[in-house]
């Protein structure tokens, strides 16, 4: 059974904990899929996870649909999202009506996702939800405002920028946003905003008491060469791809692959 709305829903109230990962190609989505997490995000740090950018700025809507639709066609039951990048949804509801409704059409993703919880982005996401384009929000540390946040740091740590983020969250639920990525934010914060919200809250770097979590999935693995200190590498890829790769660079050079069969 694809996993829907309703389930993710039903994971909060039955206090199952939804386990959900970023994806950019075919390959791993299929990978991912087939090992029964619930959510895939086809997330804009695959600017800088692989495409090589200094930030996830950069990234157009082209690209990530690009990405998207590989994804997709590599996934049955996780629910796929789309990471709305940068500047496809900021200028107007109708620019985000149009780059999410791209998304769906031509990606066949269920949902997409947009950062910032301010009243002009809870105005958005009410007219997507409106048409019936799901959406998730994304607060606290918020990478397509780097410049803004001065670097990657974590964020809710004062009294007001705590207040700040826990009104976000209700007008993100009120605006009728059906999930809302957590990023970098003090554990006792995450833990307040899931116990209010009635919809699934997923942490990254927010503490344990999130309704579910997510993780970049090159962190993960330990394929990336930098990752935040929040995530855990589970295995280190990286040093298994370039011991194969090792391997074959030897035997080629010593004539040992392929086999000499005259
Ligand atoms: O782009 C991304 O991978 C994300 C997750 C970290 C939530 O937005
Ligand atoms: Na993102």
């Amino acid at each position: 059974m694809p996993v829907t709305i309703k389930y993710l829903d039903e994971c909060k109230q039955h206090g199952k904990p939804i386990v959900a990962l970023t994806a950019w190609d075919y390959l791993f989505a299929q990978v991912l899929d087939q090992t029964g997490i619930d959510l895939i995000l086809v997330g804009d740090s695959l600017a800088m996870a692989v495409l090589g950018y200094e930030n996830t700025l950069p990234v157009t809507l082209d690209e990530m649909l690009h990405h998207a639709q590989a994804v997709r066609r590599g996934v049955k039951r996780a629910m796929v999202v789309f990471d709305l990048p940068f500047l496809s949804y900021q200028t107007s509801p109708q620019q985000a009506l149009h780059s999410a409704g791209r998304a769906l059409k031509e990606a066949g993703v269920q949902a997409v996702k947009l950062e910032g919880g301010y009243p002009a982005m809870a105005e958005t996401v009410a007219q997507l939800v409106q048409v019936g384009i799901p959406v998730m929000g994304h607060l606290g540390l918020t990478p397509q405002s780097v410049h803004q946040l001065s670097g990657y740091r974590q964020q809710g740590t004062s009294p007001k920028s705590e207040e700040r983020i826990m009104a976000e969250a209700i007008a993100l639920e009120k605006a009728g946003a059906f999930a809302v990525v957590l990023e970098h934010i003090p554990a006792n914060l995450a833990l307040q905003i899931t116990q209010k919200l009635t919809i699934p809250t997923l942490g990254i770097g927010a503490g344990s008491h999130c309704d579910g979590q997510i993780l970049v999935t090159s962190d993960l693995l330990g394929l990336s060469d930098w990752h935040p200190s929040f995530a855990k590498p589970y295995t280190n890829l990286r040093k298994t791809i370039t011991q194969a790769v090792q391997a074959f660079c030897s035997e080629v050079r010593n004539f040992q692959f392929p086999e000499s069969k005259l």
